[in-house]
């Protein structure tokens, strides 16, 4: 049988194996933006691999509860905050970036190009859509919230990464095998989903429950 429970100790360490692990994408990309290592177009490949790894964390957010269904591991649980906040805060570096040094803050500069180019703007509802998720993920807002609603609201995830594949399929000029790889993804997560709604226990009539108890 799969070993689901783990130490107190060593889940300390595989929390701070993911929070260590996922500021990976941004040192290195800072590492060599000091060492003027980023190619002909800085910030360009600065804006490409800020959205990739918000992309890579929102998928693996999303892995992250079918993942513990089907293989009984329930502490991997724990990793899903910190994976979804990474997701977050590699979107707003990936926004900032565009913002200030690729449209020198200028919001009126930011909005026409937005206009220009449809694939910003299907973007940021996939940034807007995250903000909820980030500001409801501390104990005391799912408290506040109650399990239900705070599960509901976190459906935006699924509009999120959505928004998130088709801003990259927009934006690909050729080979767009990559974004529809981390489409196939979502469907797969999505067809998941559904299937577990489907399958839930359905709630017995309270005519059945009468009939049943005489
Ligand atoms: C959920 C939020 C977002 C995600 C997941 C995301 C993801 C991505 C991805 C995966 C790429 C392509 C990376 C590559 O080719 O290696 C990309 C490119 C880009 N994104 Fe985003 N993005 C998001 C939001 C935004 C927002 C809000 C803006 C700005 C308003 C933006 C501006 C850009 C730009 C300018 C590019 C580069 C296009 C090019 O050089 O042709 N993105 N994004």
């Amino acid at each position: 049988m799969a070993q689901t429970a783990m130490k107190d100790s060593d889940l300390r360490f595989a929390k701070f194996l993911v929070r260590v692990n996922g500021a990976v994408p941004a040192m290195l990309l800072g590492w060599d933006a000091w060492h003027h290592r980023l190619g002909a177009n800085p910030v360009n490949f600065a804006i490409l691999t800020t959205g990739m790894s918000a992309l890579v964390f929102l998928m693996l957010t999303m892995l992250v509860t079918p993942l513990r269904k089907i293989s009984g591991l329930n502490w991997i649980i724990y990793f899903r905050r910190t994976l979804g906040l990474y997701a977050f805060f590699y979107a707003c570096l990936h926004f900032l970036i565009f913002f200030s040094l690729d449209r020198s803050f200028s919001v009126s500069g930011t909005l026409s190009e937005m206009v220009k180019r449809k694939y910003l703007i299907v973007g940021s509802t996939g940034l807007l859509a995250m903000v909820p998720l980030a500001v409801t993920s501390t104990n005391g807002m799912i408290k506040r919230l109650g399990g239900r609603r705070w599960r509901a609201l976190h459906r935006l995830a699924y509009v999120a990464a959505g928004a998130g594949v088709i801003h990259y399929y927009m934006q690909v000029k050729a080979d767009v095998r990559q974004p529809l790889a981390f489409a196939a993804v979502l469907v797969i997560l999505l067809g998941y989903r559904l299937m577990v709604f489907w399958r839930r226990p359905k709630p017995v009539p309270t005519a059945t429950v009468a009939v049943k108890e005489r």
